[in-house]
């Protein structure tokens, strides 16, 4: 493993797809993909609803998909790279389908469902297990070239930069290079290194910085904290989604179980537990209006009423028609005693989906050179203040695709870099208390979702900021003195990821997408984020 022309951090939707593209494009290439987890366990195979993309342009069209984007974005999606994903995400969908990925059809069309901000039907779904059967097709089409190499159980530590070597690194220096990464095998508890030509993030996103979370345990935002320690630049990192609809379970799950926003699109209502309908008072599009309206608009009602929920009520909805469209949710229901059919789910808003992140360009590169990135960890200006439900497996697909098209002609021109020392573990003793780490963690999922939730405000901001320089200290302490390990890698992850979304957010001083704070609730045109 130790040297490869391309290593891919991540095995999602993402990594998957570009690491196809390019297999295929360049069969002369060495590929060396690495993901920290069981293959397979990533966001996207959590994924429901469906990927988006305009398919009947006899109702839908591309300028439709583009203006619903831009409105849930709020104004901060880069307009020129929607476009480029709206044109460019069918024929990456119809591949996606040539290699193996099948969806739902009716009468030999495709069944195309809604979400929440869509104007038209046009999410193509695999039942509720659309994530699944993506990452079955993309698993099982990567194993067929031989020039790919995947590897499961290998966590990425730290890119490797000039920094490295001895050279002082800062966030103005302008030529900041990648060689590669610092990884763990897990299996074996040592810390190696893979040098690449060229190095693309793929680490998706970072829900597990919430106590409630849609988000699998591998959420934790490694890749953004990588680029952020290697002095990479990121934006929009305040933008964190809150999914409206996650099962409400007395006894908490991690991750908590999602119900689709496809169901909202199937016909459900939302209404408080005296069984009143309410969205109608916060936009016209009621239960379908975009996630941050609807999350909020939750939040709200459950504040007002005192409430542990809100409730999804299906009972009006044909019995044959939802099981088949929703056997996952419906029997996932029926496990903790409801029968979605005979009465209402209860639901709460969770964190979902992180906006911001490594910011890249058209053809995903970062501001480091010959480091590359796509999917969840990424800022492409697509989703600007806030994602339209579907867009994300889209993006991942059409980033993977560009950046692959990108390397085939100018991977050439990268050498890999000689002189790469080993990781210095000196001044390591053995592992302190775990106990140490997982109470850190827990205080960590505390301060974010008590302080940096839905609703924000300055003082409570504030206030995060300084519990987290607290952790943030002990941490590094442990980290200096300590052994590593994975769940010590991830703690420190996540508290850059929570310092980053709490300083973004009190930096934005206004409410937009889904930063709303009590304290502005103008809007205000421009955000410098050099001075994270
Ligand atoms: P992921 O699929 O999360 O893959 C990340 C990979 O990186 C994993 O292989 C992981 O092991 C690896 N990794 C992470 N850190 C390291 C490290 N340090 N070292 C090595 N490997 C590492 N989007 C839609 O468009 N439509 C939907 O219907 C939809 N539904 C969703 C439902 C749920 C419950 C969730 C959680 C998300 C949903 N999303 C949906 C969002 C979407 O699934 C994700 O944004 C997308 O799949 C992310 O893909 P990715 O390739 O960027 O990352
Ligand atoms: C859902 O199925 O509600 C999730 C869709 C998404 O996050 O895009």
């Amino acid at each position: 493993m130790e040297e490869t022309d391309i290593l891919v951090i991540g095995a999602g939707v993402a990594g998957l797809s570009f690491a196809i593209k390019m297999a295929e494009n360049r069969p002369d290439l060495k590929i060396t993909i690495i993901t920290k987890s069981r293959l397979g366990e990533t966001n996207t195979k959590y994924a429901q609803g469906g990927v988006a993309a305009v398919w009947n342009l006899e109702v839908d069209s591309y300028e439709k998909h583009i203006a619903d984007t831009l409105d849930a974005g709020d104004g901060l999606c880069d307009k020129s790279i929607v476009e480029l994903v709206v044109r460019e995400g069918p024929q990456r969908v119809e591949e996606l389908i040539r290699w193996g990925a099948k969806f739902d059809q009716q009468n030999g069309m495709y069944d195309l469902g809604r979400e929440g901000g869509h104007s038209e039907n046009r999410i193509l779904h695999y039942k509720d297990l659309t994530g699944w059967e993506i990452q079955r097709a993309l698993l099982e089409k990567v194993s067929q070239y031989k020039n790919v190499q995947l590897f499961e159980q290998i966590y990425a530590i730290d890119l490797i930069s000039q920094h490295h070597l001895g050279y002082s690194v800062s966030r103005v220096t302008p030529d900041i290079t990648c060689y590669g990464a610092y990884i763990q095998d897990k299996t074996k508890n040592e810390i190696e290194k893979i040098i690449s030509r060229v190095t693309i993030v793929a680490t998706g996103g970072a829900g597990q910085v919430y106590r409630n979370t849609t988000n699998p345990t591998i959420a934790t935002g490694d890749g953004i904290a990588m680029v952020y320690r290697a002095k990479g630049r990121l934006e929009n990192m305040e933008f964190v989604q809150f999914h409206p609809t996650a099962l409400y379970n007395p006894a908490h799950e991690n991750p908590d179980f999602l119900v689709s926003e496809a169901v909202r699109g199937f016909g459900a209502i939302l209404r408080t537990t005296d069984g009143a309908d309410f969205m109608y008072k916060y936009d016209e599009r009621k239960s379908l209006a975009p996630r941050d309206i609807v999350a909020r608009a939750i939040d709200n009602e459950m504040k007002i009423r005192g409430d542990d929920y809100v409730l999804l009520d299906c009972t009006h909805l044909e019995k044959e028609a939802f099981i088949s469209h929703f056997p996952t949710i419906y029997n996932k229901c029926l496990s903790i005693g409801i029968d979605p059919l005979q009465q209402m789910i209860p639901v709460v808003p969770a964190c979902h989906y992180m906006c911001g992140g490594i910011k890249v360009d058209e053809y995903g590169r970062s501001s480091i050179r010959h480091l590359y990135a796509a999917g969840e960890c990424t800022s492409t200006g697509l989703h600007g203040a806030n994602r339209l439900a579907s867009n994300s497996l889209l993006e991942g697909l059409v980033f993977g695709h560009r950046i692959a098209e990108e390397l085939t002609i100018n991977i050439d021109q990268v050498h890999l870099k000689e002189g790469i020392p080993d990781w210095d573990a000196q001044g390591t003793t053995k592992p302190k208390e775990m106990v140490l780490i997982t109470q850190s963690w827990k205080e960590l999922k505390e301060i974010m979702s008590s302080y940096v939730g839905i609703v924000r405000n300055n003082v409570r901001l504030k206030r995060a900021l300084s519990r987290l320089h607290l952790l943030y200290q002990e941490t590094e302490d442990l980290y200096q003195s300590t052994i590593l390990s994975p769940q010590l890698f991830e703690l420190r992850n996540l508290i850059t990821i929570a310092y980053l979304v709490t300083k973004s957010a009190e930096m934005r001083k206004e409410s937009r997408g889904l930063h709303f704070t009590t304290d502005y609730l103008e809007q205000l045109p421009f955000l410098d984020y050099t001075t994270l």
